[in-house]
């Protein structure tokens, strides 16, 4: 494997890769552009050739010509090696070694899956229910049809199994692909066939019944190649559209995203058959920080947004809403009503916190006693995901203002257990992007700039990480006095140091929230201890 990597590191420059995303202007020995992450005003992507690093200073972002890759593309390592090696001309397998028969074994249900589409394919061009239904009542044109890969399959029951027996494929290799029922047959009969594609192509099925029936939609189970924890619906098709516009729209159902594609908003994806996980949005966020959530404004729709908010402050998503639907359903059903209604729906997307902020009030009733309290117990707790101290004031100030109240009252409160329950912390482990920036200077100070002094911070040792903090000494310090790099290593120590001991702590109080809850005193004590402590330090 390190030996795949070297060869394709040394055929591939660094500037050639990234260049395929970003115009890069050369200056001095390295090369600049604008962050493929939009944050950016002026350019602030640097790339070095030289090293064979690049380096965001505004995503704080940086690593080698894989780690780029898997970024941009919001793929994992192996898909990047995969990509990188394709283009390389390298040959994975001589390098496979130990992981040579998993490779093979996905090799061959990505076949399986592959022709079992192209089959689904051809079956929908010989059906005249199908194709009524799929271009007159559900209105797609053939363009989509195509891009999607949409197909039908058929009734008969042991026809797809049949295909891939006579194309020499095994039960056992159908079985691992997700295409059989439990009795050893074709899994999907007489549905409209919608199919899961990655970077790689087919990894599964959703599959629509024709009109009404149960279950309406029957997926593809878990398997080897299909994780429906980490697929994203329609990023394959969706990516480059969200990478060129700056945004992603992430709606409910699958259909949602096809009409949406349709009807020229290109930058849909959705979750398949499961709500928004960490990893789905984390994906999404290596493409863009303007999310839009175009969820029901019903109950579970709140639920998902708040779920987001707990989750987008660490990875630096920015969340909208779009909840105009004119009465319409779903996004579906207002572009089939009419495509331009649905455009301006996307255009015109507010704060997610604002809109959950005028969800809690729909059913309270403000002028009561009670009402300010319940008010204030959800819009309290949301608050606490909005990260930038700024950003919450404003907020606070909002709720102060619509309770008549201060904000000082509203942070005197004492959220309850009953509010903490609903709104429970989603943990995450990365480091939001201001903390990471401020920990590469810091190690870049320390390698490159002779401080030291700096106690409890680690530097990573691997080569990339250290020429990246190379290249970020380069750009940052070159020149400056040993004095006035000590000084900035050690502001940057404390205010690092205070935003880690911030985090401690809200976690801990958040831990301590649940031991009250249980009635846990000691646990609780404990806690509150290890707070004091660190408030101290
Ligand atoms: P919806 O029932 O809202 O589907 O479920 P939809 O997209 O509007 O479907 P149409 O327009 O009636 O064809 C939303 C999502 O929930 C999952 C699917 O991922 C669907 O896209 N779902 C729904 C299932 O997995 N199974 C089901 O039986 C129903
Ligand atoms: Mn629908």
């Amino acid at each position: 494997m390190d030996d795949a990597k070297e060869e394709i590191r040394a055929r591939l420059p660094v500037e050639d890769v990234v260049g395929q995303y970003i115009e890069l202007k050369r200056a001095g020995r390295s090369l600049k552009g604008r962050s493929p992450w939009g944050v950016d005003k002026t350019p602030s992507f640097m790339v070095s050739p030289e090293k064979g690093i690049w380096h965001d200073f505004s995503a704080n972002k940086g690593g080698d010509i894989f780690t780029f890759v898997m970024e941009v593309e919001g793929i994992s390592f192996r898909e990047a090696l995969e990509k990188l090696a394709a283009q390389a001309g390298v040959e994975l397998k001589r390098y496979a070694g130990g992981d040579r028969k998993v490779a093979e074994r996905k090799k061959r249900v990505r076949e399986v899956l592959e022709l079992a589409c192209r089959y689904y394919q051809f079956c929908l061009t010989k059906n005249q229910r199908i194709c009524d239904y799929v271009f007159k009542k559900r209105g797609m044109n053939r363009g989509t049809v195509q891009e999607f890969r949409i197909g039908y399959a058929p009734q008969d029951g042991q026809a797809l199994v049949r295909l891939l027996t006579k194309r020499g494929y095994k039960k056992e290799e159908m079985e691992a692909a997700g295409v059989l029922n439990r009795f050893g047959g074709d899994l999907f009969r007489g549905r409209m066939m919608v199919p899961f594609i990655d970077v790689g192509g087919v990894i599964g099925f959703t599959a629509r019944v024709i009109d009404q029936g149960e279950p309406k939609y029957l997926n593809t189970p878990e398997t080897l190649l299909f994780n429906k924890g980490r697929f994203v619906f329609g990023l394959a098709q969706a990516k480059e559209a969200i990478r060129k516009n700056g945004f992603v729209v992430i709606v409910e159902g699958n259909m949602d995203v096809i009409s949406s594609h349709q009807a020229g908003v290109r930058e849909a994806v959705a979750t398949s058959g499961t709500a928004m996980t960490e990893n789905h949005l984390k994906a999404l966020s290596r493409l863009t920080v303007d999310v839009r959530l175009a969820y029901d404004g019903d109950e579970a729709g709140v639920r998902a947004t708040e779920r987001a908010i707990m989750m987008a402050g660490d990875l630096g998503v920015n969340l909208e809403v779009i909840s105009d639907y004119h009465g319409a359903k779903d996004p579906d059903e207002l572009i089939q009503c009419d495509p331009e209604l649905w455009k301006e729906a996307v255009q015109k997307h507010r704060p997610a916190v604002d809109w959950l902020l005028d969800k809690y009030e729909e059913n309270l009733d403000l002028n009561s006693g009670a009402g300010k309290r319940e008010y204030s117990d959800v819009a309290m707790k949301l608050l606490r995901y909005v990260r930038d101290a700024v950003e919450r004031k404003h907020y606070e100030q909002l709720v102060a203002r619509k309770l008549d109240c201060s904000v000082e009252d509203l942070r005197a409160k004492r959220v309850d257990t009953g509010a903490r329950k609903r709104l429970k912390k989603v943990t995450t482990t990365a480091l939001p992007d201001y903390l990471k920036g401020m920990r590469d200077d810091l190690e870049a100070l320390m390698v490159y700039g002779g401080v030291t002094g700096i106690h409890g911070v680690e530097v990573a040792q691997d080569e990339t990480r250290l020429k990246e903090l190379e290249l970020i000494f380069e750009a940052r310090y070159k020149g400056w006095a040993p004095e006035a790099l000590e000084q900035e290593a050690q502001a940057l120590l404390k205010r690092y140091k205070q935003e880690m001991n911030r985090r401690a702590v809200e976690e801990l109080q958040e831990r301590l929230a649940e031991a009250e809850a249980k009635g846990d005193e000691r646990e609780a004590e404990e806690i509150l201890r290890q707070i004091m402590a660190l408030k101290r330090a």
